[in-house]
């Protein structure tokens, strides 16, 4: 087999394969390892694995064991975690490479997403690939993504300087693609609401710090809460995400140098009420605002702000509202904006949890 094929044939399997050298450390990865790890092999390799990929198995006296004995070792089942997303469900296969003493190839098979394809013809499974599908699609095209990039990352080491433009292009691109279809993911790993009383107020001072810490670095926040408000019903963990994405909003709608004012204010409104599909009424007292003083929403994509891949930014998914959205209506809220320039105001309105589940807080 000549070197070329060599080099395809790796490129070309469709697991995360990665090379270690006798010190543990990567020697080389194909495109789906690349996409694996979300980073390119230029920056893996030489780096330890074990600082890149977390094993929740004891590996290495098997590791060392394989090694003296120059046998191929299978774990199946761990938890493999890379720093980027929670861990998946992986079963590893990891051989020793013959005429390099120490060395191994390690081949990583997600088992989540094979487990879910052989299993989609199962009544069970039907309901629920049904949700799964933007999300196993997303992750589907990662892959033969992973294939481009690595494959422009290998042509632009034969290129002139002015080519080179044309191939960071190529990686620049496809690694904006893969952050799309990681959003698109969260939206498939959206479960139903675990829900249980919340303290609102918690819920926004963790959003604010986070925010703070990150994209929000050039903000002023002000709090103007009511401290008698009642506890909602609600996931705290959704509803974080709720407020983390609004006020992300906020934070780049500000001038990136001057910054800005967002104000999260909550507030008690007896008579707020929405009709249900049903005809009944929904009581929703708790108000929720994040309030900012941009330039407001763009008047072209005003009306659809809430809709999927709707965006004013440049580098914008437009997936932030449409999540926001989507939990607020499973947590049979209501959410609306109200926007001119100098003044633009989300509103969360939820339900108050019921009282029995509040008593044994
Ligand atoms: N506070 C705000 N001020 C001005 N415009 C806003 C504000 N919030 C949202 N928008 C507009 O609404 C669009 C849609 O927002 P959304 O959060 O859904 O997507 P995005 O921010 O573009 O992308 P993503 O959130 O996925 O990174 C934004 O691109 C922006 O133009
Ligand atoms: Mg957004």
């Amino acid at each position: 087999m000549n070197s070329e094929l060599q080099m395809q044939l790796w490129s070309s399997l469709p697991v995360p394969a990665i090379l270690l050298d006798a010190e543990e450390r990567i020697a080389d990865m194909n495109p789906a390892a690349e996409g694996f790890l979300n980073n390119s092999a230029k920056w893996l390799v030489g780096q330890p694995i074990w600082d890149r990929l977390a094993v929740d198995a004891p590996l290495e006296e098997s590791l060392a064991r394989a090694r003296l004995h120059g046998t191929p070792l299978f774990v199946n089942d761990v938890d493999v975690g890379t720093g980027n997303r929670p861990p998946l469900v992986c079963n590893l296969q990891i051989a020793p490479v013959q005429g390099y003493p120490g060395w191994f190839i390690m081949l990583i098979s997600p088992r989540e997403l094979a487990g879910r394809m052989t299993q989609s013809h199962s009544v069970k499974s039907a309901a629920k690939s049904a949700i799964g599908m933007a999300e196993m699609l997303a992750h589907e095209i990662k892959n033969p993504l992973a294939g481009i990039s690595g494959a422009a990352q290998l042509l632009s080491m034969s290129l002139t300087k002015d080519d080179l433009e044309l191939t960071d292009l190529i990686v620049a691109e496809t690694r904006r693609i893969v952050k799309l279809l990681e959003q698109v993911e969260q939206f498939g790993n959206l479960s139903a609401p675990e829900k249980k009383p919340v303290n609102i107020h918690d819920v926004l001072d963790r959003a604010r710090r986070s925010t703070q810490l990150g994209v929000g670095g050039h903000m002023k926040f002000i709090e103007d809460f009511d401290p008698s408000l009642p506890a909602t019903y609600g996931d705290p963990d959704q509803l974080l995400q709720v407020v983390l994405n609004l006020l992300k909003n906020a934070a780049e709608a500000a001038d990136p140098q001057s910054g800005g004012v967002i104000r999260l204010r909550t507030f008690y409104e007896h008579s707020f009420r929405t009709r249900r599909a049903d005809g009944t009424a929904q009581r929703l007292p708790l108000q929720v605002e994040v309030i900012d003083d941009g330039p407001g929403l763009p008047d072209d994509i005003r009306g659809d702000v809430f809709d999927p891949f709707v965006s004013g930014k440049e580098n914008g998914t437009g997936l932030g509202l449409a999540l926001v959205s989507k939990i607020i209506s499973d947590h049979d809220g209501w959410i609306s904006v109200d926007s001119v320039p100098g003044r633009t105001v989300f509103r969360i309105s939820l339900p108050r949890a019921p009282r029995e589940t509040e008593e044994n807080r």
